[in-house]
């Protein structure tokens, strides 16, 4: 229970009896207070404030750029949106894979400073002793697998992961190990969603997809990508419910007619 009002808050224990009971888990990306405000309110069970800030937030190509002051930014002003809905934050690059002392750090000072639930870091075996570290010290963690964003450089491509049966068997290996360090949850990304049933169905905590196939536990989407504001970016994956870049065009366009016809503002629109 909040201490602010009634509403019952999501936790990892509500993800994790959502997987017992086969209930799908719904997950969005927010970065902002108004945004974060309306899913919340639609009740939307995990806001993301993801990395991807990097990309839909400051134009970005990658989401390498962004720096952990910047997510903290971020994660506080989701925070101060959301009664009900679980907000876990994004690691940023740079910021957890020099040591498992350096991601406690980071994950401590995005906890305190923002007041976020728990965290995101990316990343099999390599951040195994990170996790530990940090569920050690209290702080839940969410896992990354399959095309993970900040490591691009290495993979060179934005295409699905994990199609060649070696690297398939990887993956399934770092989803035991991360799920034995203390993950409470597991976001696949962008891989077959033959590959992301298997993940799914061995394993004990909720799988999240982002092109991860139906038969995962939940699905997140990039919200700009989701209400159609982001229109240059249309993988298979991507369902657009909106089309906000052409609604904010026309509503934009409308308005500068208005001023320039000296319709706006009308007599009971001024004092
Ligand atoms: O940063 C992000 O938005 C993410 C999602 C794509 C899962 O990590």
């Amino acid at each position: 229970m909040s201490v602010h009002s009634d509403v019952k808050r999501v936790t990892t224990h509500t993800l994790q009896s959502m997987k017992d009971k086969g209930e799908k888990i719904s997950m969005l990306t927010a970065y902002d207070y108004s945004m974060a405000r309306i899913f919340d309110d639609a009740g939307i069970d995990v806001i993301l404030v993801g990395d991807s800030a990097s990309n839909v937030m400051a134009g970005h190509e990658t989401t390498l750029p962004i720096t952990l002051d910047q997510m903290i930014y971020h994660a506080q002003s989701v925070i101060r949106a959301c009664q009900r809905c679980l907000v876990i934050a994004d690691l940023p690059f740079g910021s957890y894979q020099g040591n498992s002392k350096e991601a406690l750090n980071s994950a401590i000072r995005i906890m305190k400073e923002s007041g976020a639930h728990g965290v995101k870091l990316e990343g099999g075996e390599e951040v195994v002793e990170s996790v530990k570290r940090i569920v050690g010290a209290g702080v839940p963690v969410m896992g990354h697998l399959g095309l993970t964003p900040q490591s691009i450089y290495k993979f060179g491509t934005y295409a699905v992961r994990a199609k060649e049966e070696e690297e398939a068997e990887i993956l399934l290996h770092s989803a035991d190990l991360l799920q034995a360090a203390g993950c409470f949850s597991l976001v696949l990304e962008k891989i077959p969603a033959t590959l992301g049933k298997t993940v799914a169905e061995n394993m004990k905590i909720p799988v999240i997809g982002i092109g991860a196939g139906r038969h995962v536990d939940g699905q997140v989407l990039v919200m700009h990508d989701m209400l159609g504001i982001t229109k240059d970016f249309s993988p298979r994956f991507l369902r657009r419910y909106l089309d906000l870049y052409g609604e904010i065009l026309g509503a934009t366009r409308n308005y500068i007619k208005d001023v320039k016809d000296k319709d706006f503002p009308n007599d009971r629109e001024q004092y």
